[in-house]
């Protein structure tokens, strides 16, 4: 008599075992992606299992009720204490007793996929660097000593074929303690990198352990910090917390912090300190409100720029001050947590931090191409992370090229007469009307728009003070397409652009927004200089792109994805009208969100694409902007709006952007608009 068969789905597979078999046995022997923790004891549950009863004429099998070994004690005592879903069984303790069909349900799967939300991204396949095991070891004997690390690794490999381990001395302090408080069961959190011969033992537990491993997946940007704590068992994120960046005190920018160090000696040793403290307080309280043990955080991703880089790992950072901008390292980093003196989470913690593509180009935009893959793609795709320094990816399948530009910090709010940060009472989205030139808008916190009757009570809480980045580039966008400022970013004055909301600053003009002044409130005004702080931003994102393309030998793109927080709130026709980004189909515009953040998920959560991403880093070509020939001219061109020799075809199918130039020298004395020759 032939044996029964059992076939697993979703994976299909597929093989005849000997009545009396366990599932978990037949799972491993074939592959089957199901989990266990315990090695088969019954007390971990991660191995259930659905067994699927019927006629099942696609596998060509009848599945009755009988082809499992009935229900048992280990079983009903796990399902009475912990609860168990009806119709699951235990992987372990379920045995083969005729042709079965088993379905391995998604958080039973060691490799289970992480969905991600945005559509267009990949899912994340699980596959952590930290695992627990549970382990029984032997107990000593005086006839054959041995130390009982030495049976601990030796049990490790006959129950888990885990090859030759090692621990920190942390884990050996505590071994033995655990070892008999366990009665010589314990679990481990054993960390094997993509790179390690061998795998390290992080941590050790009495007995069977069961609260869980996590790790942080950290983007250290030069304003805020972002940390998402995650589940690694099964890529949940728990909590998402950001602070601001401490270094803010010693310059706004990147370029102030070298400076700050170049004029202080050591400066760099403070700036170093107060981040890694920040970083710990990130840690403190995401565990918190996530009411998990710190010290159960094993391991963390970091991504940044090359400056917060070094500044992390306590390296002079003044070589990226200046030509040619040498990095101290640029290969991707595996460190333990109290080289950086990140205590709160575990004390043998691991850190990766992603490879960096160049001396302006850091490791969170390769994160930004680990998340977003512009390599693996048919379309020619512009991929933007805005910041104050923007770091910007163009490729296909044929190759990808990088580089930054220094756009300097007004697309966050910065040098903008009422500019602000995005936060409650910002103006972040602006509509001018074309014929009233009036205009209406919404800041955070509220969903209503200004003209809505009850936008007023409902901002009374925020205020309405200030304008943001994305509320800039709205409002400046809106004005070009309003007819207010010309193709050159002049401002017109009241009698050029027929609304009195245009009121004169000096020798320019500003246009009102929000005037609030005759109930002792602000008015919020867009000025010239508004509009000249964000033509330089803009140009230089706009050359540095053009920069990419001459490189490629590309005159457009298929796609454009605007990466970073900024980039999520950005809207691609406003982006457009202001020539920020090249020319597209403005449904090839789409926004990636944080895909930096995201990109050091996938290397936690994920071990092999911590190597691919060190490959794909290796392939990418480097463009230095600052000593291009042709940047300056790019740039130059680019200050129009949206662009003085690119025509932007796209754009215009779905824009009419009014063609008048103001009178430069001042309002003419008839008021009118000069026409432009053509
Ligand atoms: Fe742990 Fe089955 S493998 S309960």
């Amino acid at each position: 008599m032939t044996d029964p068969l059992v076939i697993f789905t979703p994976s299909g597979k597929r093989g005849r075992f000997a009545v009396g078999t366990p599932i978990l046995s037949a799972a491993r022997k074939l592959g089957v992606d199901l989990d266990s923790v315990c090695g088969g004891r019954g007390i971990c549950s991660k191995c259930q299992i659905a067994p699927q009863f019927g006629e099942f004429p696609k596998h060509g099998v009848t599945s009755a009720q009988t082809a499992l070994s009935d229900w048992n004690t280990v079983e009903e005592r796990y399902k009475s204490i912990r609860g168990m879903l009806d119709g699951r069984r235990l992987g372990c303790q379920a045995t083969v007793q005729g042709d079965v069909v088993i379905d391995v349900p998604p958080e039973s799967q060691v490799h289970k996929q992480v969905v991600r939300k945005e559509v267009t991204a990949r899912d994340i396949i699980m596959d952590p660097a930290t695992r627990l095991l549970f382990v029984e070891v032997d107990e000593p004997d005086m006839h054959e000593p041995s130390g009982d690390f030495e049976r601990l690794a030796a049990a490790l490999e006959a129950q888990w074929e885990t090859g030759p381990i090692t621990a920190p001395l942390a884990v050996l302090k505590k071994l033995q303690p655990t070892l008999r408080k366990g009665n010589w069961q314990v679990t481990v959190a054993l960390h094997q990198g993509h790179h390690d011969q061998v795998a390290r033992v992080m941590d050790i537990w009495p007995g069977l352990y069961e609260a869980g491993l996590f790790g942080l997946a950290i983007d250290l940007g030069s304003t805020t910090i972002a940390a998402h704590l995650c589940d690694l068992t099964d890529g949940r994120v728990l909590g998402s917390a950001g602070v601001m960046n401490p270094q803010i005190r010693f310059g706004e920018d990147l370029m102030s912090r070298v400076s700050y160090v170049m004029m202080n000696p050591g400066g760099e040793e403070e700036m170093t300190r107060v981040v890694r403290e920040a970083l710990n307080r990130l840690v403190v309280e995401l565990a918190r409100d996530a009411e998990i043990d710190s010290a159960a955080i094993v391991e963390a991703v970091i991504v940044c720029n090359p400056v917060m880089h070094h500044l992390l790992l306590g390296i002079d950072p003044v070589e990226l001050g200046q030509a040619p901008f040498a990095l101290a390292i640029s290969g991707a980093l595996s460190l333990d947590s109290h080289e950086l003196d990140l205590r709160a989470m575990n004390t043998s913690g691991r850190i990766y931090i992603l490879p960096c593509i160049a001396g302006h180009v850091g490791a969170d935009c390769a994160a930004v191409a680990l998340s977003e893959e512009p390599g693996k793609q048919d379309d020619l795709t512009l991929i933007v992370d805005v910041g104050t320094n923007a770091e910007l990816l163009l490729g296909n399948r044929t190759r990808v090229l990088a580089c930054s530009s220094p756009t300097g910090p007004a697309f966050e709010g910065a040098q903008i007469s009422n500019g602000q940060r995005a936060a409650p009472g910002a103006i972040e989205r602006v509509e001018i009307d074309p014929v009233t030139r009036e205009p209406r808008f919404r800041v955070i916190g509220c969903d209503l728009w200004s003209d809505d009757p009850a936008f007023a009570e409902a901002t009374v809480a925020t205020g309405i003070t200030g304008i943001c980045g994305s509320g800039i580039i709205e409002a400046i966008a809106e004005m070009r397409m309003a007819g207010l400022v010309d193709s050159k970013g002049l401002n017109g004055s009241a009698e050029q652009t027929g609304t009195a909301r245009m009121i004169p600053e000096g020798r320019t003009h500003s246009y009102v927004l929000h005037d609030a002044t005759a109930t002792g409130g602000q008015m919020i005004a867009v000025t010239q200089g508004d509009i000249r702080a964000i033509q330089l931003a803009k140009s230089a994102l706009y050359a540095g792109a053009r920069l990419l393309m001459d490189e490629f030998g590309a005159e457009r793109v298929d796609r454009v994805v605007l990466a970073g927080a900024f980039g999520a709130h950005i809207s691609p026709k406003h982006a457009m009208v202001l020539g920020m980004i090249p020319d597209a189909p403005l449904d090839h515009v789409r926004s990636a969100g944080n895909a930096a953040g995201t990109g050091a998920r996938i290397a936690l959560l994920n071990r092999a694409s911590r190597s691919e991403i060190e490959e794909t880093v290796g392939r990418i070509t480097k463009v230095e902007t600052a000593i291009a020939p042709r940047f300056q001219e790019h740039f130059v061109n680019a200050n129009a709006l949206p662009h003085a020799t690119d025509l932007f075809p796209e754009l215009r199918k779905v824009v009419t952007l009014p063609d008048m130039l103001f009178n430069t020298s001042g309002d003419g004395p008839d008021g009118r608009r000069r026409r432009r020759r053509s």
